[in-house]
């Protein structure tokens, strides 16, 4: 019996070991590119040996090419040929310093007319890329040749593939596509062309827009023209991409033929004109018209949509007031950055799951609007630098998730609501996601960038990416004519990393409770009338970079202790009632050595004094820097301290 199966499978294995191994001249052209690919490679070191031989060790003459690594064989029985072949990433590999592919290394490869995917991507290969070579390999249908440094033209023999589904050539140095292929392209099935990332000049080509691709990606590159009215009259159409281009013009009428238009991403052209109002037939779930010159004041209707969706049409010179109606699965809706003014008209509270609202610089007026109250799915609002009034309700408080708040540079009166300790959002940080807006909308592999917020972080101002948003809470009031204290429960908001109060109406002390924002960075209560004395507490905060609190009525000594210790910038203690401290190298009364200062005018312990040292005549104010100078040198000072400091300092004084 055994006997009988042994001898089975010795005929079994007879019969078709010959059929199961590659074809001899496809072992050849594999072996060929090994050989050219370690030739590209100069044998200096033995550990770049040690190196290579491990990356193709399977690729022997002794053995069936379609055993080997990064080699795929079709499985049909009688005959195997290579199918595949996943040469990505081999620079990586390979002992890089030493390692310049250039297109040559592609040569062997046009003889195996079997292939139907090829992964040449993150080679950093050099050069032209054979034109005539691609001709042979009919059979193509995945080609991802992206992150190499190919230039020059893309072969038209490429759109004469006519199984091709995918084509990558992203992230290389092509500087056009050929614009004469017309209806001589036998490509009738592509899906997904990625021209991105390249210095493709010249118009987006006719014949593309006449095509059914299903997905274009142009961004970053160097196209300049309308957009054929044509492009939009495809039913495939569902990712168009051409972010960073100098396209203009208006975007064609008919636009919402595009029924499977999904992303819609024109960011950082030059169109101009109005948003059609067919765009309302697209159920897209990404809008990024951002950085373009777009006006008209009305915007399309888009609560028709009943995808989750991303608008951003920021940047533009949109006018008239926000009246239109937006889905309620509106995710991130970005109108800052245009002329929109009136009162906000539009009513936005069924929302369902707005995470980020930023209407921030435009003209809008009026109260802050209720309804905003009850978008409690809310994580980011930025009204920055509007016209909005009145006093800013306790309701806001309701939205608990709010991580970022910005309402700076209004016309904001009355008190900061106490409520405000309430933002749970910014009481613990979340490891969720900003929306799961970039997983949700990455049909395949397309990333959607969605624009950086952009906020005033530490006295500039900076772009927060969606990505780090989740890591980040902010809370900015600044710029209004807000009154009363601060409150003493914003204490709580313990996940803040800035917190910004300058430039208003606010007295009284600064609460201690300050002290248990332990995860702010800047802390910023300037322009304001705030007095008494920094309160100790601060001594707490080990992330803190930035403190202002000039232009108040403080007075007392500067809290020391760790990131304290460096917060010696004299222009954030300025202008205040009598503050003194190592920091901006100004000794406290109670710190004068007894033996070297003058003799003291009488009471000079009281706080009285330290108001009425401004008004204390030079001779004195000299005097006491001098000594504060000499001091400060030998206690302080570290030696490189420039020497013009003293100088300064003494100038303020006086
Ligand atoms: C290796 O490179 C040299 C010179 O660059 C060339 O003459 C030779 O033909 C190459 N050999 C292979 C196998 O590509
Ligand atoms: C060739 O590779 C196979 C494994 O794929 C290995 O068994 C064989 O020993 C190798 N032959 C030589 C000559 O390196
Ligand atoms: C190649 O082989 C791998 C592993 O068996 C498989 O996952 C992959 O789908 C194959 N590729 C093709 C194009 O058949
Ligand atoms: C090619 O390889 C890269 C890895 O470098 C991978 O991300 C990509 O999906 C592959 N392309 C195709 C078409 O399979
Ligand atoms: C195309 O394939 C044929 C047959 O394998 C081969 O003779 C020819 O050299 C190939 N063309 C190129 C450009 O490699
Ligand atoms: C394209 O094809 C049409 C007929 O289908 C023909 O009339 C026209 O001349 C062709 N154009 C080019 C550039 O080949
Ligand atoms: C785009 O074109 C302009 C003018 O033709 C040129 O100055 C610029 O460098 C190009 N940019 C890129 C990214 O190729
Ligand atoms: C495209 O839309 C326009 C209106 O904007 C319409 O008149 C035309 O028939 C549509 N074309 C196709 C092919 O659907
Ligand atoms: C944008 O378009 C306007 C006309 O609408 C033109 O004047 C301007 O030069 C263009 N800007 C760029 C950067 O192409
Ligand atoms: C918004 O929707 C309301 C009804 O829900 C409707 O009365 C109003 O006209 C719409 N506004 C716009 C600008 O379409
Ligand atoms: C805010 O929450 C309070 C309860 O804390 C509730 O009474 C009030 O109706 C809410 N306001 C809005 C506008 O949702
Ligand atoms: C809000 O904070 C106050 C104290 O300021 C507290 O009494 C109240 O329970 C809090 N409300 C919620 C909903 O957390």
């Amino acid at each position: 019996m055994a006997k009988l199966s042994l001898l089975l499978l010795l005929e079994l294995l007879i019969f078709f070991t010959p059929s199961l191994s590659c074809p001899e001249y496809q072992k050849q052209a594999l072996l060929n590119f090994k050989a050219s690919l370690i030739n590209s490679t100069t044998t200096t070191t033995s550990s770049s040996e040690g190196q290579r031989v491990l990356l193709f060790e399977s690729w022997n003459s002794s053995s069936d090419c379609c055993n080997w690594e990064r080699v795929n064989c079709s499985s049909s029985l009688g005959s195997r040929t290579v199918i595949a072949l996943y040469l990505n990433d081999l620079v990586d590999q390979l002992p890089r310093e030493h390692t310049v592919l250039t297109s040559n290394i592609l040569t062997p490869l046009f003889h195996i007319g079997s292939l139907t995917h090829l992964n040449m991507s993150k080679n950093k290969i050099q050069g032209q890329l054979p034109s005539d070579g691609f001709a042979n390999l009919t059979e193509l249908i995945y080609l991802d040749l992206r992150s190499n440094d190919f230039f020059g033209s893309i072969p038209s023999q490429l759109f004469q593939l006519r199984y091709l589904q995918y084509l990558d050539m992203s992230s290389n140095n092509f500087h056009d596509i050929p614009k004469e292929i017309g209806n001589m392209t036998e490509l009738r099935h592509l899906e997904f062309l990625d021209l991105s990332k390249n210095h493709l000049e010249g118009m987006f080509p006719q014949w593309l827009a006449e095509m059914e691709v299903a997905f274009i990606i142009l961004s970053d590159n160097n196209l300049t023209s309308s957009l054929p009215p044509f492009l939009f009259n495809s039913i495939n159409l569902n990712i168009l991409s051409l972010s960073r281009n100098n396209f203009y013009g208006q975007l064609p009428s008919n636009i919402g033929n595009a029924t499977s238009l999904m992303s819609l991403i024109l960011n950082d052209n030059n169109f101009s004109g109005k948003i059609p109002d067919s765009i309302t037939n697209l159920r897209f779930t990404i809008l990024d018209l951002s950085n373009n010159k777009f006006s008209g004041n009305s915007l399309p209707d888009f609560s028709s949509n009943m995808l989750p969706q991303v608008i951003d049409l920021s940047s533009n010179e949109l006018s008239g007031e926000i009246s239109t109606n937006f889905s309620i699965l509106t995710r991130v809706l970005s109108l800052g950055k245009n002329k929109f003014s009136g009162i906000m008209s539009t009513n936005l509270n069924n929302m369902r799951i707005l995470e980020c609202l930023d209407i921030h610089d435009n003209k809008i007026s009026g109260e802050l609007p209720d309804f905003i109250c009850q978008i409690s799915t809310l994580r980011i609002l930025n009204l920055r630098n509007n016209s909005f009034q009145g006093s800013i309700h306790d309701c806001i408080s309701n939205l608990t998730s709010l991580q970022i708040l910005d309402l700076s540079s209004n016309h904001l009166v009355g008190k900061i609501p106490a409520k405000f300790g309430n933002f749970t959002g910014m009481i613990r940080t979340s490891n969720e996601p900003i929306s799961d807006v970039p997983a949700t909308l990455t049909p395949f592999s397309f990333q959607a960038k969605i624009n950086d917020l952009i906020f005033n972080w530490k006295k500039s101002t900076q772009g927060l990416s969606w990505k780090n948003l989740m890591i980040c809470s902010l809370l900015d009031l600044s710029m209004n004519q807000l009154s009363g204290e601060i409150p003493t429960t914003l204490g709580s908001l313990k996940a803040l990393k800035v917190f910004n109060v300058s430039h208003n109406n606010l007295y009284g002390r600064i609460p201690a409770s300050l002290g248990d924002l332990l995860n702010v960075e800047s802390l910023d209560l300037s322009y304001n009338n705030l007095s008494s004395s920094i309160p100790k507490s601060l001594e707490k905060l080990q992330q803190l970079t930035i403190l202002d609190v000039s232009n108040n009525k403080l007075a007392g000594r500067i809290p020391r202790g760790s990131q304290m210790d460096t917060m010696n910038d004299p222009n954030f203690f300025a202008n205040n009632s009598g503050l003194c401290g190592m920091q901006i190298r100004v000794l406290c009364p109670e710190d004068f050595p007894p033996t070297k200062v003058p003799p003291k005018p009488p009471k000079v312990e009281s706080k009285e004094r330290w108001f009425s040292w401004e008004g204390v005549g030079i001779g004195y104010a000299i005097s006491f820097i001098i000594t504060v100078g000499v001091l400060y040198l030998a206690k302080y000072f570290v030696p490189a301290t420039p020497p013009n400091y003293r100088r300064q300092q003494r100038r303020r004084r006086i």
